[in-house]
């Protein structure tokens, strides 16, 4: 898919990963859509808009499937397609599971897994029709190894690996393809939240010997969505920690 002048709708954007994602194809020529619970700052539309694309933030909570529904309602209002869906917005609540609440499960199924599900059964009519669709998932690499302390996170994105897989199978006849990245341990806020003892054991499990950058996961996102022929994988973005 040539990028230039096509929608792109990344969830979770405001900081981090997603901001990362969208910057880069803003590089490219695409128009975005930012979403996230909270808004997102002046300095980061400016920044996009700076790159002479169209830039619209659409505020609201992707774990509740009406709100998902608005969000790609609106998008569709104000541009007229959905070429790219990045499912982007992520929590975790990490716990042993001897303590782990359910509310921690929930919470972090209902956003993670149930909020990919959200979008995608909400964008999916219309990426069909036209013909043309890119959905990228960003999972983790915990949702195909586990980890201690993250039983619910990583349930929730293994969970993503085979929504990803099932909606690649559904949606391939018609020319849209569905693709899921496992970031390993990447720099930005959720992973600064972690402690150094946990860093310093991260940090042993990886060849490449450095954390990844959120660029990194942003340039896997631009080329999977530029294939037209690269579907149901799952791309591991990790320094070699998981291979
Ligand atoms: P972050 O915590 O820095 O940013 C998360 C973004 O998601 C924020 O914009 C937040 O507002 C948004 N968000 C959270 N819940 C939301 C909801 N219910 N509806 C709409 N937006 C919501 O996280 P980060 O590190 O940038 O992670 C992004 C994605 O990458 C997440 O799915 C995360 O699980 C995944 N990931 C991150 C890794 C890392 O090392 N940072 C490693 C593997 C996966």
């Amino acid at each position: 898919m040539d990028l230039k002048g096509k929608t792109v709708l990344v969830t979770g954007s405001s900081r981090g990963i997603g901001e990362a994602i969208a910057l880069a194809f803003a590089q490219q020529g695409a128009n975005i859509v930012l979403n996230a619970r909270k808004p997102v700052s002046e300095e980061m539309t400016n920044k996009l808009t700076a790159l002479g694309v169209e830039v619209e933030t659409i505020l609201g909570d992707v774990s509740e499937f009406d709100t998902a529904k608005m969000i790609v309602d609106k998008t569709k209002e104000l541009f007229g397609s959905i070429d790219v869906l990045v499912n982007n917005a992520g929590i975790n609540r990490d716990k042993l599971i001897m303590r782990m609440t359910e509310e921690d499960f929930d919470a972090t199924y209902q956003v993670n897994l149930k909020g990919s599900f959200n979008m995608i059964r909400h964008a999916l009519p219309l990426m069909l029709k036209q013909r043309v669709g890119s959905i990228i998932n960003i999972s983790s690499v915990v949702g195909e190894t586990g980890n201690v302390g993250q039983a619910n996170y990583a349930a929730s994105k293994a969970g993503v690996i085979g929504l990803s897989k099932s909606v690649a199978r559904e949606a391939a006849a018609r020319g849209v393809t569905c693709n899921t990245i496992t970031p390993g341990f990447i720099e930005t806020d959720m992973t600064d939240a972690l402690s150094d003892k946990i860093q310093e054991q991260m940090m042993s499990q990886i060849p490449l010997k450095r954390f990844g950058k959120t660029e990194d996961i942003a340039d896997a996102a631009v080329f999977l969505s530029k294939s037209d022929y690269i579907t149901g994988q799952t791309i591991r973005v990790n320094g070699g920690m998981y291979m």
